[in-house]
C-alpha cells in the first residue's frame, strides 16, 4: 500500500520535525495541534528550520516552499480522516494518547496504520484501545528530527508485517536509517540512555562537579558531542520526568527513579531549554550554567 497523505498529531519539538520531514519527502502532510497558539507556534519552527537550511544552502528556496505547501495546519481531530499513515507526536501521556487514537480510530479508513513516538509507553497499550491493534507501530524519532539519522520501528505482539512494512517504508523515505525494537519500555536507545542521564543529574545533586564540568567531562572524556545536561536541556525536563516515572514503574529498578532534582526543577517550571531555563540558562545570548 503506497502511503500518500500522513497525519502528524502535535506540533512541538517532536511533531513539527516529523511534519517537516515528512513533507520534505513529498507527503501530503496533515499537522494536528490542540490550539490555535501552539499550532502557530509550531508552524513558526518549522519555517524556522526550512529558512536556517536555505540560509545554509542545504535547502533552495523553491523547495522549501514546495515543502510547506504539502503541510495542512488544523486543529481538528476530523481533518486527520483521509490519513495513510498517523503519526502521534502529543504530550507522553497514556490517557491523553488513548484518547485520541480512539477518536482517530472511528475517523480513519480501515487500511490506515496508526503509529506513535513515544519515547517509553507500551504501543501495545495504545493499539489495544483501538479496533485496529495489527495496524499499530512505533516510529521513534530522534530530536531534533530533521538532523537525527536513526528512527526505532518498534513491533508490538499484534504489529502485522505490512504495518510494519508501512512504518519501514516511511522512515526510510524521509531519509532515516531504521532499527527495529521490541515493544518494551525504551525500546533500545532510551533503555541506556535514561539511566545515564539520570545519574548524570545524581551527580550534579551529590556536589561532585558543577553542571558545566560534568558535561565537559562526558564531552571530552568519553567523545560524547553533547553532555549529559545539556542533552537534557535539549530533550526537555518534563519530557524525561514522564519518561523515568514510566520506565521507573514498569521495571521497579531503581536506575530508573527521577532524583528529587528533577522534580523540583519541573514543578518550577525550568523545562529546559523550550522553557528558557533548566540546567542552563537560555534567556542569556550564550548558555550559562543556571546554578
Ligand atoms: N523531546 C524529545 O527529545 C523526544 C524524543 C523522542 C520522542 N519523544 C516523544 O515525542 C512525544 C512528544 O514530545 P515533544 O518533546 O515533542 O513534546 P512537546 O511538549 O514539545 O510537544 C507536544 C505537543 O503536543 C500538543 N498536544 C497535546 N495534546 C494534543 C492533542 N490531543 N492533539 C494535538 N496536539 C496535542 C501540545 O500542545 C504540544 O505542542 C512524546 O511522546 C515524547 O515522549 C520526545
Amino acid at each position: 500500500m503506497a502511503i500518500q497523505t500522513v497525519g502528524v498529531v502535535g506540533c512541538g519539538l517532536m511533531g513539527a520535525g516529523i511534519a517537516q520531514i515528512a513533507a520534505e519527502a513529498g507527503y501530503a502532510t496533515i499537522v494536528r495541534e490542540a490550539g490555535e497558539a501552539p499550532l502557530a507556534k509550531g508552524r513558526a519552527r518549522i519555517e524556522g528550520f526550512l529558512s536556517k537550511s536555505v540560509e545554509k544552502g542545504k535547502t533552495t528556496k523553491e523547495q522549501a516552499a514546495a515543502t510547506m505547501g504539502r503541510l495542512r495546519f488544523t486543529t481538528k481531530v476530523e481533518d486527520l480522516a483521509p490519513c495513510d499513515l498517523v503519526v502521534e507526536a502529543i504530550v507522553e501521556s497514556m490517557p491523553a494518547k488513548q484518547e485520541l487514537f480512539r477518536a482517530l480510530d472511528g475517523l480513519c479508513g480501515p487500511d490506515a496504520v496508526f503509529s506513535s513516538n513515544t519515547s517509553s509507553l507500551s504501543i501495545g497499550d495504545m493499539a489495544a484501545c483501538t479496533k485496529r491493534p495489527a495496524s499499530f507501530v512505533g516510529l521513534h524519532f530522534f530530536n531534533p528530527v530533521p538532523v537525527m539519522r536513526l528512527v526505532e520501528v518498534v513491533r508490538t505482539i499484534s504489529t502485522s508485517d505490512r504495518a510494519y512494512q508501512v512504518a519501514v517504508e516511511f522512515a526510510q523515505k524521509t531519509g532515516k536509517t531504521v532499527v527495529t525494537a521490541k515493544d518494551t519500555p525504551g525500546f533500545v536507545v532510551n533503555l541506556l540512555l535514561v539511566p545515564y542521564l539520570l545519574d548524570a543529574i545524581r551527580a550534579l545533586e551529590k556536589g561532585v562537579a558543577s553542571a558545566k564540568d560534568i558535561d565537559t567531562g562526558m564531552q571530552l572524556g568519553c567523545g560524547h558531542p553533547m553532555g549529559p545536561l545539556a542533552l537534557l536541556d535539549f530533550v526537555g525536563l518534563d519530557t524525561t520526568l514522564y519518561i523515568a516515572d514510566i520506565m521507573s514503574h514498569e521495571f521497579k529498578d531503581v536506575r530508573y527513579a527521577a532524583p528529587p532534582l528533577l522534580r523540583r526543577m519541573v514543578a518550577a517550571g525550568m523545562h529546559g531549554k523550550k522553557s528558557g531555563r533548566g540546567f542552563y540558562d537560555y534567556s542569556a545570548p550564550a548558555a550559562a550554567p543556571a546554578k
